[in-house]
């Protein structure tokens, strides 16, 4: 397959994650940057996209005008990734949609619920892929799971226990810190911090590997450190369709912890548990038996999540790799609709528009329920 061009929008010089999509886009090598608005001010964007190799022609000022200028060329970009704040996210999707461009972008995909929803139908209605980057879907130890799941060896679900807790806003934040502070602002980030950052990837990971559908939620969002208008912690209580249970925690003051997202997946057969940064392993504990641990790279994990393992086991895969898992089967897929092949289901082993819109629903009805006194608010 030919490479793909694609474009960005966001990720300039310093800013956190549009530098770990290129580079994640690199691993496989299936699509190559060729244009790109990188910053709102134009001499950034336009000297960083020079260190990139983007011919100055296709550098932009803004990416109203980007996306148009890129539908009109003959060899314009196939896909856009989106890697602003979340306040852009929205306009941006839409303007590259609108003019018939797949898209990729980060979450939280929107603000609001009726954001994600026109960004579904636009996709639909005009037949472009979409993928919502997250990344930790991409992991084969979470493809594992989840084929472990589907396959009926954990039973029917009973309940779920997960977190992810960090420490980096467990002071005052840190003008200078390298996760930029616009997530503690409601202007920029939305009506949430802590549950949009991270506890959306809870909610996307729960979603993923069980197949629950979230039917309603309990939640409290906390602003522990002083002077804060967003969360910095919340606790969730969920019930899924079907009845399981669970419980979720986000935290970014929890000191002494990182990015330790962990999942604890209980079923009437057997449990699962699996943390992020450990991620090449999980355990698996049958009703009737020990503890077993499953490792990428061996022979438990089966083709469906092998086939995103690199390197033989024992050399660590992470983040970069994950975020690649993400892209492959996306380009790939991109490569068939754009050579007008029949996408099968199992091309489209990404997480798409729709994820998108349930991790938004999920953070608006979370911030209700907070808001009423943490009372019980239906999906
Ligand atoms: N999937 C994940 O695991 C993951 C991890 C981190 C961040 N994110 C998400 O990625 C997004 C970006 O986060 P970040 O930490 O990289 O932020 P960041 O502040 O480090 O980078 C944002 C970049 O976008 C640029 N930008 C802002 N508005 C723009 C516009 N209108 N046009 C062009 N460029 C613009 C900024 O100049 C900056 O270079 C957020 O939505 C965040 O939630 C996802």
């Amino acid at each position: 397959m030919e490479r793909i061009a694609y474009g960005m929008v966001g990720g300039g010089k310093g800013a956190f994650i549009g530098d770990v999509h290129r580079k994640a886009i690199r691993i496989d090598d299936l699509a190559v940057l060729k244009a790109g608005c990188f910053s709102r001010d134009a001499a950034k964007s336009n000297a960083f996209g020079a260190e990139l190799g983007v011919e100055p022609d296709r550098l932009y000022t803004d990416y109203q005008q980007m996306a148009k200028a890129e539908a009109k060329r003959t060899d314009g970009i196939k896909f856009v990734v989106c890697v602003t704040p979340n306040v852009s996210h929205y306009e941006v999707c839409k303007a590259f949609l609108s003019e018939g461009i797949h898209v990729v972008c980060d979450k939280p995909l929107t603000w609001t619920v009726a954001q994600s929803e026109e960004l579904e139908r636009l996709s639909k209605e005009k037949n472009l892929l979409f993928c919502v980057t997250y990344a930790y879907t991409g992991y084969p130890a979470v493809k594992q799971m989840r084929k472990m799941v589907q396959d009926g060896k954990l039973g029917a679900i009973r309940f779920v226990n997960a977190e992810y807790p960090q420490d980096w806003l467990a002071n005052s934040v840190d003008e200078n810190s390298p996760i930029a502070p616009w997530r503690m602002d409601p202007k920029v980030a939305g009506i949430s911090n802590c549950l949009g950052d991270i506890g959306s990837h809870i909610e996307n990971l729960v979603a993923t590997i069980t197949g629950l559908k979230i039917k309603r939620v309990c939640a409290r969002l906390d602003s522990m450190v002083e002077g804060r208008t967003l969360d910095d912690n919340a606790s969730v209580l969920v019930e899924y369709d079907g009845g399981a249970k669970g419980v979720y925690w986000s935290s970014q003051i929890a000191f002494g912890y990182d990015n330790a997202l962990r999942i604890r997946i209980f079923g009437e057969k057997g449990g699962l548990e699996w943390l992020q940064e450990d991620p090449d392993h999980f355990t698996f504990t049958p009703c009737d038996g020990p503890k077993q641990r499953f490792s990428r790279g061996r022979d438990q994990f089966e083709a469906c999540a092998q086939q995103y393992s690199r390197i033989p086991a024992g050399h660590p895969e992470g983040l970069f790799e994950a975020f690649a898992n993400v892209y492959k089967p996306f380009i790939l897929a991109l490569g068939k609709h754009l050579a007008n092949q029949k996408l099968e289901a199992s091309d489209l082993d990404f997480p798409g528009v729709a994820m998108g819109l349930e991790g938004v629903r999920f953070i608006n009805r979370c911030v209700q329920s907070s808001k009423q006194g943490a009372v019980w608010v239906t999906l």
